[in-house]
């Protein structure tokens, strides 16, 4: 397989591209981010539509910009009968909620280990570029003191079975374009926000309880530390690493967005007119990883990216807005994720 040169000066000219979990928050975002700046792209989504996936997250793209496929990332038959028409694939079906995990891990390890195995097997047998989206929790968690941040070179210590998975998934990734020359790179990201992220997951869960009329609920000491990104700037990064992007290389995503858990629900109670102790303290996560933190300094040096969005207060602000304007999105599924949380006694 050979394997193509691109750079920021001269970056891959992709016509057609497979967006797996295009139907989910990040991935959806990132197809709305291709047909918005990208006239030439033609994108076919792939998904399952699981519980995470909802076609109403594509709403609005004309057909002639994209094509809807339902279907399994674990399916050959399905891979076969779209990947040979495709320039790239780019990857971002997963189960993605750690919580979900820890409670039934079997359908992340199908999903992210064996899914990713059968899109490399199809990337590898049409000579398909694929760009893998990963997560940086693989590489464990730091301590709140703990002057270093994730990079590139970071040992692999995942924590959880979502992580674990997504792990499995990246390491498959490395052996399949070492092995069989399969033209890859991953990208290991922070936490992302931003509008059309399921309900289950922390800012959207507290901005819809307090819409809904109940109270935030926040895990342990509140202290845990997430690296914040709106998601506008993950999939403006994930562009720059597929088409510019060194073919075998990791990029780490992050727009220097450290923020301990507290102080975020602090700030969507002072945005949504509540009192800062207006929440109540629940069980922690098992295995609850404390700190995330990316250095980011490859992607900026070698590919020149930017995060846009660096005001967290007003992105945290939009998204506020976006589930206050559309409650016909989340309501219907909101009383079966509180009542699954209430059983874990979170
Ligand atoms: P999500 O749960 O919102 O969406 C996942 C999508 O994948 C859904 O549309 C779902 O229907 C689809 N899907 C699941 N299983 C599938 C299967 N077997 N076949 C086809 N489609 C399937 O997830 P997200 O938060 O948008 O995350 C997307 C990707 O980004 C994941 O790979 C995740 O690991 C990674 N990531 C997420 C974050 C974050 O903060 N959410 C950060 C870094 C990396
Ligand atoms: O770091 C990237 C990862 O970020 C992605 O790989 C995952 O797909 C994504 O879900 C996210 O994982 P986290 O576990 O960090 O995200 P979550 O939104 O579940 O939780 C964020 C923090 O908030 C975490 O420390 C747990 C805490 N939390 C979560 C919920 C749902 C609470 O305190 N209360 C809650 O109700």
């Amino acid at each position: 397989m050979v394997e193509t040169a691109r750079t920021p000066e001269a970056p891959a000219a992709y016509r057609h591209i497979i967006v797996t979990g295009g139907a989910g928050f990040i991935g959806s975002n990132f197809v709305h981010w291709v047909v918005d700046n990208q006239p030439d792209v033609h994108v076919t989504v792939l998904d399952a539509l699981t519980y995470a996936g909802n076609r109403e997250n594509l709403a609005g793209i004309a057909p002639e910009r994209m094509t809807f496929v339902h279907g399994d990332i674990c399916d050959p038959e399905v891979l076969a009968s779209i990947v040979p028409d495709a320039d790239a694939i780019v990857h971002f079906a997963a189960e993605s909620h750690n919580d979900n995990s820890i409670a039934d891990p079997a359908p992340f390890v199908r999903t992210n280990v064996e899914g990713t195995y059968r899109l490399l097997e199809a990337a590898r047998a049409h000579g398909t570029r694929f760009h893998h989206v990963s997560t940086d929790e693989v590489y464990g968690d730091l301590a709140l003191d703990d002057p270093a941040r994730f990079t590139e070179d970071s040992p692999y210590k995942p924590s959880s079975p979502y992580s674990s998975t997504k792990a499995a998934s990246d390491m498959l990734v490395r052996a399949w374009h070492r092995t069989y020359g399969v033209d890859v790179t991953i990208s290991n990201c922070s936490n992302n926000y931003g509008p059309r992220q399921h309900i289950e997951k922390f800012i959207p869960r507290q901005i819809t309880n307090i819409i809904s009329g109940a109270r935030p609920k926040l895990y342990g000491d509140g202290l845990n530390v997430r690296d914040w990104i709106h998601t506008e700037d993950h999939s403006s990064a994930v562009w720059a690493i597929l088409t510019c992007g060194r073919a075998g290389e990791t990029y780490l995503i992050g727009a220097d967005g450290e923020r301990s858990n507290i102080d975020v629900l602090r700030a969507i109670l002072a945005a949504m007119g509540r009192g800062s102790d207006d929440f109540d303290w629940v069980r922690d996560r098992p295995g609850h990883d404390r700190r995330y933190a990316i250095d980011p300094t490859k992607l900026r040096r070698e590919l020149g990216w930017q995060p846009r969005h660096t005001d967290f207060a007003e992105g945290l602000a939009d998204t506020i807005r976006w589930y206050q304007d559309n409650p016909g999105w989340w309501q219907a599924s909101k009383q079966a994720v509180e009542a699954k949380y209430a059983e874990q006694g979170q």
